[in-house]
This record gives structure tokens, C-alpha cells and sequence, in this order.
């Protein structure tokens, strides 16, 4: 059986006030043990959280990672080596609005996820179509190109430790969901593609949906046999709105 994740993603929100208190709005929660929490907060707020989390179930991870897994010099980048030192155990890599926004390219993903893990991080690897990718029929060519980078970089036995994403562009912060058949075909497909490779890394992978995600819209998603969880934006900011997401993935 997969733990279902739940994994807020904070982007560049929060303040040190607000993220206190959300914290504690956090805390209050209540979550079956079943299901893991992860949020990740900003770089410069993970010392803050890991301390704010501390003797709660919520674990932290960051939302990015320099190529470099050890510290040197490489100006405004933050290590995976740092981030295993501050406490996260998790990293996204590859979110849709770095690999755009930010021109990441596969291969930069490719050793990011490589840092990642050679600092005993658990790289969550984000991949999803656009829109017009999706109009034109090529979102199973486009995500299974995305994983490809990794599995033919790194070997499948990579995703024994770790964490497949997939956010269609098109879903993230327009309030557009996928609906849970459309999302689950790509599930379905990211887990054939891992299986053709190994059926057992491929039954262990926990594959989170992201994309607008709200509490009205979770239970029905993570009903879905290839939806382990979810990667949650915007939602992910407010605590009773998220620990009704984590519950969600518990029903
Ligand atoms: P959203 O973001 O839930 O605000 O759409 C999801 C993500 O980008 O991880």
C-alpha cells in the first residue's frame, strides 16, 4: 500500500509573521496518521518552519535545489546538502513555473534530482502538459518525455526514493482542475511508463496530482486507484482549507 502524501506548496508567499501563523493553524489540525503531511515554505522561512513543525506529524521540504549538491560558490543558489543540514526531506524539482517562468531546462532537472538524492532528499519530481500541448494531444508524449529525462539520466530505481508531481500547466492557480478521469489516464500512464521499466519501483511510486486543488475537489481525486495524494498550491496557505485536503486523502 502507498502512504498517501498531501504536500503544500508555499511558492514565494509569507511573511515571518504569517508564517507563524500558519504554523499554528497547522497544528491544530487534525490528520489521520495514514496520511503524510510535507509543506514547503520558502527558502528563507524552512529554519522557521522546521522549528514551527517540531513534535508535530508535518514534515518540510524546499521548492528548489542548486545542480550542485554541495555547498561553494554559486551565487543565490541554495544546496541540497544545505537543505538536508536545516531539516527538509523533500524537494521539488522541475515545478512548472521554473522550468517556463525560469527557462529550467530537462537537464538542470535532471541533476537537481541527482543532488537531491545524494543528499538523501526525496526529489519530487513535477511534469505536466500546457494547454496547447493538451489541445493538440501530446500530454502523454510531453510527460513521458519529462520523465524519460530522469530515467535515462539516472535509471528507474530512482524512483524507489521518489516522488512523482503531475500538474497540468493549465490547472495551477486558475482554479481549472483536471477533472479525476483526466487525471488519472496521465497517472495511469506515468505508472505504465515506470512499470515498463520495473513493476515494483513502479507499485511503490506515490504519484500526487496538483493543480487548483481545493477540499471540494480532493475526495473525488485521490479516490482515483493511480492518485497517492496531492500538491497543493494556493490552498496549501490557508490551514483549515489544507487539513481538510490532508483529511481528504485519508477518506
Ligand atoms: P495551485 O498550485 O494549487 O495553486 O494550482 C499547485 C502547484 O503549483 O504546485
Amino acid at each position: 500500500m502507498r502512504r498517501p502524501l498531501v504536500a503544500g506548496n508555499w511558492k514565494m508567499h509569507g511573511t515571518r509573521a504569517s508564517v507563524a501563523e500558519l504554523i499554528n493553524g497547522l497544528r491544530q489540525q487534525v490528520v489521520p496518521a495514514a496520511v503524510e503531511v510535507a509543506v514547503f515554505p520558502g527558502s528563507l522561512h524552512i529554519a522557521q518552519v522546521v522549528e514551527g513543525v517540531a513534535g508535530s506529524a508535518v514534515v518540510v521540504g524546499a521548492q528548489d535545489c542548486a545542480i550542485e549538491a554541495e555547498q561553494g560558490a554559486l551565487t543565490g543558489e541554495v544546496a541540497a546538502s544545505q537543505l538536508q543540514d536545516v531539516g527538509c526531506r523533500y524537494v521539488l524539482i522541475g515545478h512548472s513555473e521554473r522550468r517556463t517562468v525560469l527557462a529550467e531546462s530537462d537537464d538542470w532537472v535532471v541533476r537537481k534530482f541527482a543532488a537531491a538524492q545524494s543528499c538523501s532528499l526525496v526529489p519530487v519530481l513535477c511534469v505536466g502538459e500546457t494547454l496547447a500541448q493538451r489541445e493538440a494531444g501530446e500530454t502523454l508524449a510531453v510527460v513521458g518525455r519529462q520523465l524519460d529525462c530522469v530515467i535515462s539520466a539516472l535509471g528507474v530505481d530512482v524512483f524507489s526514493k521518489a516522488v512523482v508531481a503531475y500538474e497540468p500547466v493549465w490547472a495551477i492557480g486558475t482554479g481549472l482542475t483536471a477533472s479525476p478521469q483526466q487525471a488519472q489516464e496521465v497517472h495511469a500512464a506515468i505508472r505504465a511508463r515506470i512499470a515498463a521499466e520495473s513493476g515494483d519501483v513502479a507499485r511503490g511510486v506515490r504519484i500526487l496530482y496538483g493543480g487548483s486543488v481545493k477540499a471540494a475537489s480532493a475526495v473525488e481525486l485521490f479516490g482515483m486507484p493511480d492518485i497517492d495524494g496531492g500538491l497543493v498550491g494556493g490552498a496549501s496557505l490557508n490551514a483549515d482549507e489544507f487539513g481538510a485536503i490532508c483529511r481528504a486523502a485519508g477518506s
